[in-house]
């Protein structure tokens, strides 16, 4: 299986943004060129309580855009205030989750062990996780990305099958590149991918080549085109540029096989 054979994907994480009337415009811009975009899963993200809201307009305009939540927690159902399971989500609409963000990881101190759980739950559940890893600047600089990247990779590994990835994706999110305008190369992000479909393969070759592995880190409409063209990127995970109805058209549309 090669490039070609993997559906190409583009994720939009609106992460702590949107509002219902921001649904309304960026639903309604989004939907007058959806015909446009044929071939590739296009993913929507946003914000807990308006994932319904987003699910009721895209089964109106009979979209084929699918819904994903930014998060959820590890256990089915109980005294966890404040949390999410992933059983609510897929009763909701969604169909994927993004686990293990460096925002999560970061800011909400997941632990690589959490994110491993969180993991395990939504593919049990149903959904398709979104696996986020990544290094951040200083332990690029100090060549470490590749160790980063594996110990977050085989501590999910260690409390979920590999056969997961027949179904679960990873997006490769460099936390020096998210939000800051700083983009990995084409290189740079291929290098990544190459590395962790080649460890996969290690064990099972199929569901190495198989698996698609997402970009993610200040994506715009105008270095799509060239990060999606390299052989292992098979499509992005975007923030900001997720919210403007245009220019998330334009990456999308980088991501499909006739541009
Ligand atoms: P930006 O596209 O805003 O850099 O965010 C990337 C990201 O974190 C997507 O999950």
């Amino acid at each position: 299986m090669n490039k070609l054979t993997r559906r190409p994907c583009v994720a939009g994480n609106w992460k702590m943004q949107g509002s219902y009337s921001m649904i309304e415009t960026l639903l309604g811009e989004l939907h007058q060129q959806e015909q446009y975009l044929q071939g590739i899963d296009v993913i929507l993200c946003p914000p807990f309580v308006y994932l319904e809201r987003v699910a009721k307009m895209l089964q109106r305009q009979e979209s084929t855009f699918l819904l994903g939540a930014q998060n959820t927690y590890c256990e089915e159902k109980g005294a966890y205030t404040g949390e999410v399971s992933a059983a609510m989500l897929k009763d909701v609409g969604c169909q994927y989750v993004i686990i293990g963000h460096s925002e999560r990881r970061q800011l909400f101190a997941e632990s690589d062990e959490l994110i491993a759980r969180k993991f395990r739950a939504a593919y049990h559940a149903g959904l398709t996780p979104i696996l986020c890893l990544g290094e951040t600047q200083a332990e690029r600089v100090s060549g470490q990305t590749f160790a980063v990247i594996r110990r977050q990779l085989d501590s999910v590994l260690e409390v979920a099958e590999l056969n997961c990835f027949n179904r679960a994706m990873i997006a490769y999110e460099p936390v020096w590149a998210i939000g800051t305008g700083l983009t990995a190369t084409p290189e740079q992000a291929n290098e990544v991918h190459t590395t962790l479909r080649g460890w996969i393969a290690e064990s099972d070759p199929k569901i190495a080549s198989g698996v698609r592995i997402l970009y993610g880190g200040s994506v715009k409409a105008s270095n799509a085109k060239e990060l999606f063209c390299e052989p292992n990127v098979d499509g992005g995970l975007i923030g900001g540029a997720s919210l403007e109805g245009q220019a998330f058209l334009s990456i999308c549309h980088s991501a499909t096989y006739d541009t």
